[in-house]
């Protein structure tokens, strides 16, 4: 049964890869799975083990191996999209504000890493002190030519023109169009902002994220119009199930739980077949991938 799971989640991968059919694929496939493995998405960095969307957390993930690096958008009151998780500074800088209401210039005086001193004594580290939020074009510009990026529209409720700055800006780096394909998926949990993002350019993959109060359950008609404009959806692992999983990637969607920390679950995730998943430690991800590939092989 696993292996079946495995076959579906690798079957979607392909379709999102080569953009073949399904049926193609499936056929692709049955004499030889091993090609593919699920995706090591660095959430917010390598954020278990530094602060969260720092430069240090992105380059901590991609030595970890992580093959994307998660990236949530919040935009300034002048325009500017950074790489910060909340719609306010309070948790994670050393001020009190809404980004929306702050220039960039008010956003680059602010400390990133004291909180986390502070927050994680145990991992506590000199370097953390004065880090600051970096905006999307820098994170481009550091990592844009090794790195492929995971990057989430935030409250774009809040931020009105979010979606044009954000392809204006990849467009600027060369990220949009047929090639590279893949090296930026665009996720949100606005289903508007991803139909915004698909009319002004079909060629960037798009997930759905969704939200459950209780163990995820899909029906054809959510699956048939979601698939109208992304190419996968992402959960809260705790919501997911096998029979979950089977339905999402037997329709060809594939599926990026979050946020596996513990290796136990990203285990049990791998064999139930997800295309991949957001860790704080993609490091611990890597060994899991690892493992289970060689108990594959
Ligand atoms: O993008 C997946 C996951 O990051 C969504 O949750 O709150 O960490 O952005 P959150
Ligand atoms: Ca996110």
């Amino acid at each position: 049964m696993v292996g079946y799971f495995r076959r579906m989640a690798i079957a979607a991968m392909i379709i999102f890869l080569s953009g073949a059919t399904p049926d193609s694929v499936l056929a692709e496939i049955s004499s030889d799975n091993a090609q593919v493995r699920a995706l090591n998405i660095s959430h917010r960095g390598a954020s278990g083990y530094v602060p969260e969307h720092t430069f240090l957390a992105y380059e901590l993930g991609n030595s970890m191996n992580g093959d994307y690096i998660e990236i949530d958008l919040q935009m300034t009151k002048d325009g500017e999209l950074i790489a910060l998780h909340d719609e306010t500074i309070d948790r994670t800088t050393d001020k009190k504000g809404l980004v929306k209401n702050l220039t960039l210039k008010e956003i680059k005086k602010l400390d990133a890493g004291s909180w986390f001193n502070e927050d994680y004594p145990d991992k506590k580290n000199t370097v953390f002190t004065g880090l600051q939020i970096p905006t999307l074009r820098e994170v481009l510009s550091r990592f844009g030519s090794n790195s492929k990026f995971f990057i989430e529209t935030k409250s774009p409720e809040v931020y009105p023109g979010m979606e044009e700055k954000l392809i204006d800006i990849l467009n600027e780096y060369n990220l949009t169009g047929a090639q590279p394909f893949g090296n930026v998926i665009v996720q949100s949990f606005s289903a508007e902002s991803l139909r915004k993002i698909h009319q002004m350019d079909d060629s960037i993959p798009l997930v759905q994220l969704l939200s459950y109060y209780a163990p995820a359950v899909i029906t054809d008609q959510e699956v048939r119009k979601i698939k109208e404009y992304a190419v996968g959806v992402g959960l809260h692992y705790t919501a997911v199930s096998p029979g979950y999983i089977q339905k999402v990637t037997g329709s060809g969607l594939m599926i990026f739980p979050y946020t596996v920390n513990e290796k136990e679950d990203m285990k049990m995730l791998l064999e139930w077949g997800v295309s991949g998943m957001f860790t704080n430690y993609p490091d611990r991800l890597d060994e899991v991938i690892q493992m289970s590939s060689l108990g594959n092989s």
